[in-house]
């Protein structure tokens, strides 16, 4: 399942990111990558160990913890702390697989899902959309400044070549509590069905037994 995330972050939390972004220290985005991606990723990316790394994570993970699909969707777990990159003229990031285990600071995450939050104004620069591969076809992404992405970590994707101006995004990868994405994604529509026939009829017998079968489906597939 893709799924786009509208409006995660709002005008002044982007205003804020964009001024710890002024002056930040920008590394080649190729010392990260693995032996596969290193020869065709050409981008930069912000020093993770920076205090403007750090603020931006916490904007960034506070505003989707707030988000009412986000959790939903995702049913995170563990989550790989975010990191930003920027595209200009010429960059790009070629096609790829994500790696299937992250070494994070506070132990290993697998990547069921990345995700990207785009940091700007999708007019200011042409090129720069995410591509991604999967059961779903080919998905060309290019968001307002401030929306997001969630796909399955297990897609074939690029960030085509920005031709024009510069692309800035954020990413991340999570370790679901259900690792299956069929599993996930039932999960996912039971809730947004709850959730649109309480709005219509309140709350009733029905709608207290299909919670209940929603949380003993989690029950049953989390892993924690
Ligand atoms: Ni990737």
């Amino acid at each position: 399942m893709l799924l786009t995330l509208d409006s995660v972050l709002d005008a002044s939390q982007l205003s804020a990111i964009h001024q710890l972004l002024h002056d930040a220290d920008w590394r080649d985005g190729s010392h990260s990558a693995g032996n596969m991606a290193r020869s065709i990723k050409h981008n930069r990316q912000l020093a993770s160990d920076s205090a403007a790394s750090q603020r931006i994570r916490a904007i960034v993970l506070g505003a989707l913890q707030q988000h009412p699909l986000f959790f939903s969707a995702a049913l995170p777990h563990r989550i790989f702390p975010p990191r930003v990159n920027r595209h200009g003229p010429g960059e790009y990031y070629g096609p790829h697989y994500d790696n299937a285990v992250l070494r994070g600071p506070e132990g290993h995450v697998r990547s069921d899902l990345s995700c990207t939050v785009f940091l700007n104004d999708p007019d200011s620069y042409s090129g720069g959309e995410l591509q991604i591969a999967d059961t779903f076809g080919e998905q060309r992404i290019k968001l307002a400044a401030g929306s997001a992405v969630l796909y399955p970590s297990s897609s074939l994707h690029q960030v085509l070549p920005v031709t024009q101006g510069e692309r800035i995004g954020c990413f991340f990868w999570l370790q679901s509590l259900v690792r299956s994405n069929e599993q996930r994604r039932l999960l996912y529509e039971l809730d947004m069905a709850l959730t649109s026939l309480r709005q219509q009829h309140g709350e009733s017998a029905e709608t207290t037994q299909l919670t209940g079968t929603y949380h003993n489906l989690l029950r049953l597939w989390a892993e924690t």
